[in-house]
């Protein structure tokens, strides 16, 4: 495993493309799927997309306290409600801003060696899959921001 290098926004558009599915479910994604969540946990992050990591793979990782969830061209089937809560990005470091999202969200993908999954994430992970399900399409969370709140509050939430 190693750790990877985070883009930062501003520095190379690269955040700004849309990653391509993912079609090998090989020993290079196994790799890819280590070293984001080696850079996600040295970096203290809960969530990383591999745009961020110079790579564009519909491919992420999260960890909201609960475990390591990988996922490989994750798509968001349906949703719920609405929530405004404060994001940062491990690629727009030392700023957070507030962002409506959906409550839950239900998603599909599948797992490093391409077997289907489906799950469902409320409250924080919901937060966290719509963020880094973003980052493959190219968003980031300053596109959605309602209020910059770097210097108001400090709390943890990528
Ligand atoms: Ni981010």
């Amino acid at each position: 495993m190693a750790i990877r290098k985070i883009v930062e926004m501003g520095k190379d558009d690269i955040l700004r493309k849309h990653s391509r599915r993912v079609t090998k479910f090989d020993r290079r994604l196994a790799v890819l799927l280590d070293d984001m969540a080696e850079t996600m946990y040295e970096a203290d992050g809960v969530g990383l997309a591999a745009p961020q990591v110079g790579t564009l793979k519909r491919v992420v990782v999260i960890d909201v306290g609960e475990g390591i969830i990988e996922l490989v061209n994750p798509e968001i089937v349906s949703q719920e409600g609405e929530a405004i809560s404060t994001e940062g990005c491990l690629s727009v470091p030392g700023r957070r801003g507030t962002v409506k999202r959906p409550e839950k969200v239900r998603v599909r993908a599948q797992d490093r060696k391409g077997n289907p999954i489906e799950l469902e994430g409320e409250g924080l992970l919901a937060v966290c899959l719509c963020h880094e399900l973003d980052h493959l399409d190219g968003i980031l969370y300053v596109d959605k921001m309602i209020e910059d709140v770097t210097d108001k509050v400090e709390e943890e939430n990528e």
